[in-house]
């Protein structure tokens, strides 16, 4: 089944991609940090699974103060992760499993130890300097403007050597680099193209929103009601540092060096903008990025009117040919099957169902498969810097980033037995792809049977989408192209839906599959049935 073309579907970044995190995914040399070659012995899984593409997260040299999106060299590879010829084998061995790979791309700001940085931070004549943004102080020595870091702060550091503020969207460790200097844009299409040449078949694009920023440098107003959760947070509106005109001038002339490309390479963005509308406009006329990361939708609640006013909204939002992106989990946000289920199977299973029936790419991350929750970090001993540096520090990110658990044995099956892991590991006893792989009845198996459905029905994998309407409080059906209908009823009160109908295709009761349903489809408590009429 898996082994059926796509071509009917849709282009290949249509169907489902996995986000690998790689310091966490599989350790082949066992100093506890996942690499390269890890990966690669851990294709077949991915394949075996159905996967079309996978996210690598950064791969670059870095100093690790952002793990990774503190980037160093554009152009290499950590030695810790591996090397180039690692990556080359890595692209080929993926493409005789038929899975494309993507990297991501950090252009927002560099490592302040990246060369660039060192140069320009050298003199104020520095033919570098201009590559970043650096501004004189107000005349009371205060930073230029009001901006704040995403990660707490004023987002501008004084360099005592020369006396200007440099900003830093993020740490102090991650210099914006200056998106008006026609160099910096110049020097971003070889590094696109230097990895478009060895074969990465599209870039995950970090902060895509943020690059270009106000020429003025105007200070941002005050947050107000209406503003998303994250600028109340902040205190203020993101006016003038993301989401300015010329960001998608960046982005056009991206595309057209993906274009250029015999097997058209992918941009993917990760615009976190909570407006659809904002987010549909990164599409651009099929002239900017293929794929946009949904971030309301990763932050909506578990609940169907939620849900509903998130898919409805990204429906008017985007251009109607743009293909939408699901995700329920990142490196940066606590894990659904923490977050929205609290552990429960059945709704793993309904989280696992939404993210692969709705029209659209489903993305997932590494442990989503076998319903992997949150591991437990102690906050005093939290690798991230965001949860570090918070007013109350506390684990920040770790949770989400612990080593992926492929065995119950000493080390998961993610390091050699004995060996100490960057992060600890979670409750690989409980969870682990191995005891579900065995197991028919497990989420392994529910997530590798719902993949291989979509692989075969074009219904499912590009069909249109449109909610049946007057469904019981709590259930969400929708209609996928000619003969496919979905129903989930996400709530604690049995359901019956009226208007759908059909043969059981996959039910998160499995033993329901095959069962036709004539008039009324009867669903229990956090069931969920995919039908083929
Ligand atoms: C993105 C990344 C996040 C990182 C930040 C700064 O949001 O996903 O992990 O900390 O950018 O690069």
């Amino acid at each position: 089944m898996h082994a059926m073309s796509r071509d009917a579907a849709g282009p290949w970044w249509h169907g489902v991609l996995y986000h690998v995190y790689l310091r966490s995914f599989a350790d082949s040399d066992g100093d506890g940090v996942g690499d390269i070659r890890g990966l690669i012995a851990r294709l077949d899984h991915l394949a075996w699974l159905g996967v079309d593409g996978i996210w690598v997260s950064p791969v670059m040299p870095s100093p690790n103060d952002d793990w990774g999106y503190d980037v160093a060299d554009y152009c290499a590879v950590a030695p810790e992760y591996g090397s180039l010829d690692d990556v080359d084998e890595l692209v080929a061995a993926a493409g005789e499993r038929g899975i494309r790979v993507l990297f991501d791309l950090v252009p927002n700001h560099s490592s302040d130890r990246h060369p660039w940085f060192l140069a320009s931070r050298s003199s104020r004549d520095d033919p570098k300097r201009d590559w970043y943004v650096w501004r004189d102080p107000k005349a009371d020595g205060s930073p230029p403007n009001n901006w704040v870091s995403s990660f707490f702060g004023s987002a501008w550091k004084l360099d005592d050597a020369t006396g200007q503020y440099y900003l830093h969207s993020f740490l102090e460790a991650q210099a914006d680099l200056n998106w008006w200097n026609e160099q910096v844009r110049a020097a971003f299409d070889e590094i696109l193209r230097f990895w478009f040449d060895r074969g990465i078949a599209g870039f995950r694009i970090d902060v895509v929103h943020k690059m270009v920023k106000d020429p003025e440098l105007r200070d941002n107003p005050p947050a107000s009601e209406s503003d998303s959760f994250i600028e109340r947070v902040w205190g203020q509106r993101e006016l003038h540092n993301a989401d300015q005109p010329q960001n998608h001038a960046v982005i056009r002339r991206w595309r057209t060096i993906a274009e250029q490309y015999p097997d058209p390479r992918v941009l993917v963005g990760e615009t976190y903008l909570f407006d659809q509308r904002r987010v549909g406009a990164y599409h651009g006329r099929d002239d900017e990025l293929h794929l946009t990361f949904n971030i309301p939708f990763l932050w909506s609640t578990f609940e169907a009117g939620a849900i509903r006013d998130v898919v409805d909204a990204t429906t008017a939002g985007y251009p109607p040919d743009a293909w939408p992106v699901w995700n329920g989990g990142s490196h940066d946000i606590s894990r659904f099957p923490t977050r929205w289920c609290g552990g429960d199977g059945r709704k793993i299973r309904l989280a696992l169902m939404l993210l692969l029936t709705l029209r659209g790419t489903a993305l997932l991350y590494y442990g989503d498969e076998i319903g992997m929750g949150d591991g437990a970090v102690d906050p005093a001993a939290a690798r991230d810097p965001l949860g570090r540096r918070a007013p109350r520090p506390n684990a920040g990110r770790d949770p989400a980033r612990t080593p992926m658990q492929w065995t119950a044995a000493d080390g998961a099956g993610f390091t050699v037995p004995g060996a100490t892991t960057w992060l600890p590991i979670g409750d690989a006893a409980a969870c682990n792809v191995e005891s579900q792989r065995g197991d028919p009845g497990s989420v392994l198996s529910w997530c590798w049977h719902l993949i291989a459905l979509r692989r075969a029905s074009t219904d499912m994998s590009g069909g249109a989408m449109r909610f049946v309407d007057g469904t019981p409080g709590g259930v969400l059906a929708w209609r996928r192209g000619e003969r496919t209908s979905v129903a989930l009823n996400l709530s604690d009160e049995a359901a019956v839906i009226d208007g759908v109908g059909g043969a059981v295709r996959a039910g998160t009761r499995r033993e329901r599959e095959g069962e036709r349903v004539e008039g009324t489809l009867a669903l229990d408590p956090w069931e969920g049935v995919v039908l083929y009429e």
